[in-house]
């Protein structure tokens, strides 16, 4: 298998979850702590050395690309102003990774957007990446999915255990685990009834898919919630080539769940030594007036 040097990113979806801070702000970029949730996803990419990220988008969403290029009107006025810590900083996020964008025009679900990128992405192997979920830990999730991806020459997807009573807010799948944390996947759905989910993982926004994944997507019909599923024609795929999962290791944390988005940043600034001790004593100070 070729090495994975291409994602695709879908932020095309409205963020009705945290609305009414999406009503004009992409919820891709509401900010965890000091960086648009975002920038946590393309840095993994980054750190999995991927090279070229392709957003998947819609006509509100351009400020998310901007996001990754220069700013010169910001990047003079820091420089004649000497916060060159700051200019470097933001230098930094243009230099991260290439940028592609492709419109989706209408939002018909997850797989028609991964769809969108075919021409994009052509005729290679290349990771998905789902805009707010956020993991963290050593290895960047979607290295520890390229890795197997690379060695079993197989489509891989990212899977973790989630409680009984969030089943049914995810694709689960069915599989076989032929070494420790490594499965076969015999069959997955998309969002079932929780007591008819034939296990407790779930798919977790991570894939290294292979492009002939994009001959299932012409041909899966609208699924759950009437649309396009990824996970319908990966279960396709499965019956076919076959899917490989991997439980990840390390934290993850939906950033369109309010309780979620808000401990992310709380995790994130107690990351920061300047910050801590503040923050640590205004929250137990809060705590005491609960
Ligand atoms: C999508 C996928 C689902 C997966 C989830 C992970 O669902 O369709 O299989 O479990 O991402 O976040 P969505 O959250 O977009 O409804």
């Amino acid at each position: 298998m070729k090495n994975i040097r291409k994602v695709v990113i879908p932020v095309a979806g409205w963020g009705t979850r945290s609305l009414p801070a999406t009503k004009n702000i992409p919820k891709e970029m509401l900010p965890i702590y000091n960086k648009p949730v975002i920038q946590y996803v393309v840095e993994e990419a980054q750190r999995a050395k991927i090279e070229d990220v392709i957003f998947v988008t819609n006509r509100d969403k351009s400020v998310i690309e901007d996001h990754f290029d220069y700013n010169l009107q910001l990047e003079s006025v820091l420089e004649r102003a000497g916060k060159l810590d700051k200019l470097s900083e933001v230098r930094a996020v243009a230099e991260m990774v290439n940028i592609m964008s492709v419109r989706q025009k209408k939002q018909l679900g997850l797989g028609h957007a991964v769809l969108c990128a075919r021409e994009l992405v052509r005729d290679t192997p290349f990771a998905v990446m789902v805009g707010d979920d956020l993991m963290f830990g050593g290895v960047p999730a979607i290295g520890q999915l390229i890795e197997v991806a690379m060695a079993e020459k197989m489509p891989v997807i990212g899977v973790m255990e989630v409680p009984f009573e969030k089943i049914s807010r995810y694709g689960i799948i069915d599989g076989e685990e032929i070494s420790p944390g490594i499965f076969r996947v015999r069959s997955m759905v998309e969002k079932p009834k929780r007591e008819n989910a034939p296990s407790r993982l779930a798919i977790v926004g991570r894939y290294v898919l292979t492009p002939d994944i994009f001959g299932y997507l012409d041909k899966v019909t609208p699924g759950h919630g009437g649309e396009i599923q990824l996970t319908d024609a990966m279960q396709a795929m499965a019956q076919n080539r076959g899917i490989m999962a991997v439980r990840m290791s390390g934290m993850r944390f939906d950033a369109g769940d309010w309780a979620e988005f808000l401990t992310a940043n709380i995790y994130f600034a107690l990351q920061d030594e300047e910050l801590r001790y503040e923050l640590l004593a205004l929250l137990k100070n809060f705590v005491q007036f609960q």
